[in-house]
């Protein structure tokens, strides 16, 4: 075999070699990436969510209080106002869903799905844990949700969530005595579940990979054929013999 056939088989090899690094290391940053983008996403909307409910309760619960003595206002209930508000959002972004899952809700549209339940689950278990990341498989698609727990902080939730005939008549009116009651101070009664959808972001990111490894390629082939036109002129055509 001539210097330059082992040559040009050297280089080649580290062609290939280089690019299945290359590939693979694109490929997972780009996914760390994609998963962090995602993440990052599912936190801010989990703390707008939490905005909604301080925003509920330091100015519209004084606002109505006058209101709220004669007929029940779930407006002034911060889990109802930070629901609400981001069922709307997700009308404009499908697949973004903000949920205040329970284990014993007082609205049943709150109530844990057994995936949910699994995590508040692990939060009870666990009250050091602040955000639990996990991803699903749905019929929807692959989606990723970050949790935070939703924990009694105070006696002040006991007023409606301790016993029906504590809670105000007009709230038992509306939402029943079965349901969201017997919580008590510290315990963790639920989890602040925010999903957002995989499937765009997976899409984006291979589009990215693809680009970036044929423009990688592109480059790693000029640079073979520069190589290759220098050794031309360098080491010249092995010559015929007789
Ligand atoms: C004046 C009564 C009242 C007080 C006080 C109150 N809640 Fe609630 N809470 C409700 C009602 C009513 C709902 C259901 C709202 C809806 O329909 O979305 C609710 C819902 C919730 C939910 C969503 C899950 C569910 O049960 O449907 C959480 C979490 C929650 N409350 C936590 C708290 C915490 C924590 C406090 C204290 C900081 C508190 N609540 C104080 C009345 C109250």
């Amino acid at each position: 075999m001539g210097v330059r056939t082992k040559i040009n088989l050297g280089l080649l090899a580290a062609f290939v070699l280089g690019t299945g690094m290359l590939g693979s290391f694109a490929w997972n940053a780009i996914q760390q990436n994609a998963r962090a983008e995602l993440v990052r996403e599912a936190q801010m909307i989990t703390a707008q969510a939490s905005a909604i409910r301080g925003y509920t309760v330091t100015e519209i619960q004084p606002l109505l209080a006058e209101q709220s003595r004669t007929r029940f206002l779930p407006h002034t209930i911060p889990a109802f106002a930070a629901s609400s508000t981001e069922r709307d959002f997700s009308k404009g972004y499908p697949g973004y869903i903000y949920k205040e899952a329970a284990l014993n809700p007082t609205n049943p549209g709150h109530r844990a799905t057994p995936a949910e339940t699994a995590i508040i689950n692990d939060f009870r278990k666990d009250a050091a844990l602040k955000s639990i990341i996990r991803t699903l498989d749905t019929p929807d698609g692959p989606v990723i949700s970050v949790s935070r727990p939703l924990k009694i902080g105070n006696k002040a939730c006991l007023i409606c969530h301790s016993t029906p005939d504590v809670a105000p008549a007009s709230m038992v009116d509306v939402y029943g005595s079965e349901n969201g009651y017997g919580w008590s101070v510290d315990e963790t009664i639920g989890a602040q579940i925010t999903t957002v959808p995989m499937r765009a972001a997976e899409e984006r990111a291979r589009e990215l990979f693809i680009r970036f490894m044929t423009g990688a390629a592109g480059i790693y082939g000029v640079a073979l054929l520069l190589v290759g036109i220098i050794l031309h002129f360098a080491v010249g055509t092995p010559k015929a013999t007789a």
